[in-house]
């Protein structure tokens, strides 16, 4: 394929994949999975609304019980589970889109209520989070997690790479590995929750090593040109922090960039405020990976337009603007105004504040005497040949 210009709307290659335009639906967790944490109907319409970026993520689905953090999150380590996302991933590529599925195991900030006979959560080391856990009673303090030993590890990789089999199976065009926002594979490369003295923890290549094993496995599923890792070097979501993030996630993108992945996927910000004036250096990430870098984080179409346009990103990810905006590509494209989110329903219910948000109403045609063209591409058509 010919060079494409790099505008937002205009197409990408991404792995095997040509992409319509450069928006990604970021993962959002709407905590609306039915009994037994099966994606539903109601999920698939969801999704199926918001096909037209050229990407989606799923939101994060937990790769085993052990990996639950919330209540009502879709889990992919039960048959249902892949009935279930087989409607969301066909109700997606029926219209023209393509998606991702996004494997999480929270760690530590899991609950004893949220996993199996009570047990603790599992953590590199034994330390608790300042925090609150969200409970199906509600918040409740942050417990200390037990250590994994080393001879578990190889367990954490096996309920990736199963996860990362099921998505195939639920068909799915790719997965991307949640190593971000202070959940387990994070809990490993910041060196304020590993304490660890075996070989997953101490310098920076051994807090890596349990996300390049997870990695591996997942791309020896996959295809390490479908399989994309997302990563938030300065976020302190979940009380996590690292002394020296350039140099982790310097180290850290140089070695993702030798695995030939789909993409780096970055939440560029803090979510919390707490890591003060420290800054993220887009460009020494982007030139150590080397490869397709997706930017997240607070972005607007302008920022997103400029990012883009300037080699800065190559795709741009927005998260709170696709929770009101199903159409958000349409919009970009008219410069049409975006509805606003109502924060109640953003987490847990039913369609309300779901699948309600309005698209903006197509254009009337400028002459009632001119034919439908029945040749145009549909937006958001997946261009591969
Ligand atoms: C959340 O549920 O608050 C949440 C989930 C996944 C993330 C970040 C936040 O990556």
């Amino acid at each position: 394929m010919s060079e494409v210009s790099k505008n937002l709307l205009k197409p990408v290659r991404l792995g095997p994949y040509t992409l319509a335009n450069r928006v990604v639906m970021a993962p959002l967790t709407r905590r609306r999975a039915g009994s037994g944490n099966v994606p539903q109907a109601m999920n698939a319409d969801y999704y199926a609304q918001r096909a037209s970026a050229g990407l989606i993520i799923s939101e994060a689905s937990q790769v085993s019980p052990q990996g639950l953090g919330y209540p009502m999150t879709p889990g992919i380590h039960t048959p249902d589970q892949v009935e279930g996302w087989k409607q969301v991933t066909k109700a997606v590529a029926d219209k023209g889109g393509r998606i991702f599925l996004q494997l999480w195991h929270v760690g530590r900030v899991s609950h004893p209520d949220l996993q199996e006979d009570g047990a603790l959560p599992v953590a590199p080391s034994a330390i608790k989070p300042d925090g609150e856990a969200y409970t199906v009673d509600g918040h409740k303090p942050f417990v200390t997690p037990r250590a994994l030993e080393t001879g578990e590890i190889p367990g954490i990789v096996g309920q990736f790479r199963r996860a990362a089999e099921n998505a195939l199976m639920a068909g799915f065009d790719g997965v991307e590995i949640h190593a971000a926002n202070g959940y387990l594979l994070d809990q490993f490369l910041r060196d304020n929750s590993n304490f660890r003295t075996d070989q997953y923890g101490g310098s920076r290549r051994n807090r890596m090593r349990l996300l390049r094993e997870v990695t591996e496995a997942v791309s020896g599923v996959w295809g390490a040109e479908r399989v994309g890792v997302r990563l938030s070097p300065i976020n302190a979501y979940n009380d996590i922090s690292d002394t020296d993030p350039d140099a982790t996630f310097g180290f850290i993108a140089r070695e993702l960039g030798r695995l030939g992945l789909a993409y780096l996927h970055v939440v560029e910000t803090d979510m919390t405020g707490k890591s003060g004036d420290l800054s993220y250096d887009r460009q020494m990430v982007r030139k150590k990976f080397g490869g397709t870098y997706i930017g997240n984080g607070g972005y607007d179409k302008d920022r997103a337009e400029e990012a883009i346009a300037s080699g800065s990103a190559d795709l741009v990810a927005f998260g709170a603007p696709y929770i009101a905006n199903p159409d958000l590509v349409g919009r970009f494209a008219v410069g049409g105004p975006l509805n606003k989110a109502d924060p109640e329903t953003i987490y847990g219910g039913d369609e309300k504040g779901y699948t309600d948000y309005p698209a903006l109403a197509p254009k009337a045609p400028e002459s009632p005497r001119k034919p439908p063209k029945a040749e145009e591409p549909v937006q958001g058509m997946p261009l591969d040949i």
